[in-house]
């Protein structure tokens, strides 16, 4: 799939962030082996620490619907629903991207003028696993 269309999705997703506390959404879209995409939004809350990220809410969700190999992840974030640049998965997502996704799995971050690409092992080098 071209990751074109994955940054769609994440840019659809963006659109249902609910982040009223720091005004930054958030969305992603994440490939599975058997082709089927799974998006998630950014999901505040007033405690703020109960906040979900984007990436984890995309990840939990393919994985409580069985899923388990995934091939791709697109990001897409800004204020006011903008694509802004630097919007990489926070620590707590990589580990839990980490306990599902090859080291070398493409990560397409949205800019505004395109994207860029990482893997998964250049942005959480020497994971810990059990
Ligand atoms: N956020 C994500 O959803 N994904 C990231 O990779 C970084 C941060 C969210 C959490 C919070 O709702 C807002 O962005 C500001 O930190």
């Amino acid at each position: 799939m071209k990751p074109e269309l994955l940054l769609q999705k994440a840019k659809q997703a963006q659109a249902l962030a609910y982040a009223p506390y720091s005004g930054y959404q958030v969305g992603a879209a994440l490939l599975c082996a058997d082709g089927t995409i799974y998006t998630g939004c950014n999901i505040e809350n007033a405690a703020y620490s109960p906040t979900n990220c984007a990436e984890r809410t995309a990840i939990f969700k393919a994985v409580s619907e069985g899923q388990r190999e995934f091939v791709a992840l697109a990001v897409c974030a800004g204020k006011d629903g903008k694509t802004e640049q630097g919007c990489t998965p926070c620590g707590v997502c990589r580990q839990v991207l980490s306990e599902f996704c090859k080291p070398d799995m493409p990560i397409y971050l949205a800019n505004p003028e395109g994207f860029d690409t990482v893997t998964l092992s250049q942005l959480l080098p020497r994971s810990f696993s059990l």
